[in-house]
């Protein structure tokens, strides 16, 4: 007997010897009787050291939470009165014959068997490996993990291709401040980290693979907040040959059946989910992104509501206009004569997808003539010289045969935040960073070596 049986498994091995392994979550010392509940990835179960087990007994007065064992026991029905209902082998017992540590532990900085929500983060983030120890992390990861599962088969079943686009790239004008990269090679000059795939996607729809999609990595070097971090993770898409209702229904079908799947006890307020012009909802909330919840603190309701109809450009701090959404999106085609007269009023083809207050993902109807693409960054006060040098490659790809095409992008932890109901987005990410920016378990940002400055090129000015 040495195979080890997981500890969800061990119901089926009642009255039987098994071999588990994992770590020691509490334990509970009675003198005659030592408990001690055993976890490993797939749960956690009740082990026993019985007075006449007496080399177990030794080993047991040892051992410490945190500890990693591995147990040889008996699989025992509990008695009746001792049955823990609707509790993951709530019904069996361990009944430990021996014991072998696999490594020791010192006293952890928090209690691993409590949710930690109320431990100062900072320490949490310290020691992530040991946050994610615990119960509800454990179960955000494992439930994110099926969210992005379904969207990817999704995806799939679909007939969209997965292509992976590049993280050392050039500046994506997105909206904010970008990571910049110092190239070895050519001093002076800068990869930039993607604040999202959104020119990539577009020119695989040049390149003639019509559905594209990607779990992508995106940086942002923007102020962080509780639904913000610097790099997260978007479920981003795009398709050939299709109009704005074409991608508001594959998304909304989308929402539904992974809602169905993962989530089959939340209620959807409403199907087909309303539609606000961005005006209406400007007038009527005051925001972009209404909270249309009847029952605010049901758990279980989810008011998923499109904004559609968003202005094409918005006064700029200089006195310019900029693009609300992003300067490949395309004007209506009703708003078009505008477009020189009166630029603010211009509408265009996008929109929002907002659940309970909060906005989960956007897109457009791109452009893909060169011409208008061009009159766009006209519009928003680029130079000729800077167009060229910063789109040229757009423009000529449109030269080329661009199909119409537009997409949509849905933020992965806004989502699996507001599902789990948690309060803020590092609730759902395996190792995220400070609102600062930083992440104080590995310690980054960090200094970069004489050596490695002085092979860039690079002077520090403090
Ligand atoms: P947009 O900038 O609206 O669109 O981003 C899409 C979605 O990504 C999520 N998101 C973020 N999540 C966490 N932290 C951040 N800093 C952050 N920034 C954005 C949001 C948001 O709705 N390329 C376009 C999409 C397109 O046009 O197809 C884009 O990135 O949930």
């Amino acid at each position: 007997m040495t195979k080890r049986i997981y500890i969800k498994d061990l119901n089926n091995y009642i009255g039987q010897e098994v071999l588990i392994a994992g770590w020691v979550d509490i334990r509970r010392d009675q003198g005659k009787l030592v408990f001690m509940d055993m976890r490993d990835m797939s749960g956690k179960v009740q082990c026993v050291v019985l007075p006449n087990h007496t080399e177990a007994m030794e080993q047991v007065k040892e051992v410490r939470t945190e500890w990693v064992l591995k147990i040889s026991g008996i699989v025992n029905k509990r008695p009746e009165r001792n049955i823990k209902e609707g509790v993951v082998n709530g019904d069996i017992e361990l009944e430990i014959i021996n014991i072998e540590v696999l490594n020791e532990a010192i006293t952890t900085p928090f209690v691993i068997n409590e949710n930690t929500i109320g431990i100062n983060e900072d320490v949490r983030m310290k020691y992530k490996y040991l946050d994610l120890r615990t119960e509800r992390m454990q179960k955000n990861l494992r439930v994110r993990d099926k969210i992005v599962t379904f969207f990817r088969n999704h995806m799939h079943e679909n007939g969209f291709l997965d292509i992976e686009t590049p993280i050392m790239t050039k500046g994506t004008p997105e909206g904010s401040r970008e990571y910049l990269v110092p190239s070895r090679l050519e001093p002076g000059n800068f990869y930039v980290l993607p604040q999202s795939p959104q020119q990539f996607k577009q020119l695989c729809m040049v390149a003639g693979f019509e559905k594209y999609f990607q779990i992508a990595k995106c940086m942002r070097d923007e102020d962080t907040r509780g639904d913000r971090q610097p790099e997260f993770t978007q479920l981003d898409y795009e398709m050939s040959f299709i109009e704005q209702e074409d991608i508001i229904s594959y998304t909304e079908d989308m929402f539904i059946k992974m809602v169905q799947s993962v989530y089959p006890n939340k209620k959807i307020q409403q199907i087909p989910f309303p539609r606000i012009t961005y005006k209406e909802s400007m007038e009527k909330y005051g925001n972009d992104k209404p909270d249309l919840r009847k029952d605010k603190n049901d758990p279980d309701e989810l008011a998923f509501c499109w904004i559609i109809d968003f202005p094409m450009f918005e006064k700029d701090k200089e006195g310019g206009v900029q693009a609300v959404h992003h300067p490949f999106t395309s004007p209506k085609s009703e708003d078009m004569h505008l477009l020189d007269s009166d630029p603010l009023s211009v509408r265009a083809n996008a929109y929002d997808i907002v659940l309970n207050g909060y906005e989960l993902g956007g897109g457009s109807i791109r452009i893909h003539q060169r011409e208008l693409q061009n009159k766009i960054f006209e519009l928003l006060g680029l130079s000729k010289e800077t167009i060229e040098a910063r789109f040229g490659h757009m423009l000529n790809a449109f030269e080329y045969g661009a199909p119409p095409h537009g997409g949509c992008a849905q933020g992965i932890d806004r989502i699996v935040m507001l599902l789990e109901n948690e309060p803020n987005i590092r609730e759902v990410i395996a190792f995220p960073k400070t609102g600062e920016g930083r992440d104080l378990m590995m310690g980054a940002p960090s200094e970069a070596s004489e050596k490695q400055l002085k092979e860039l090129g690079i002077k520090i000015i403090k």
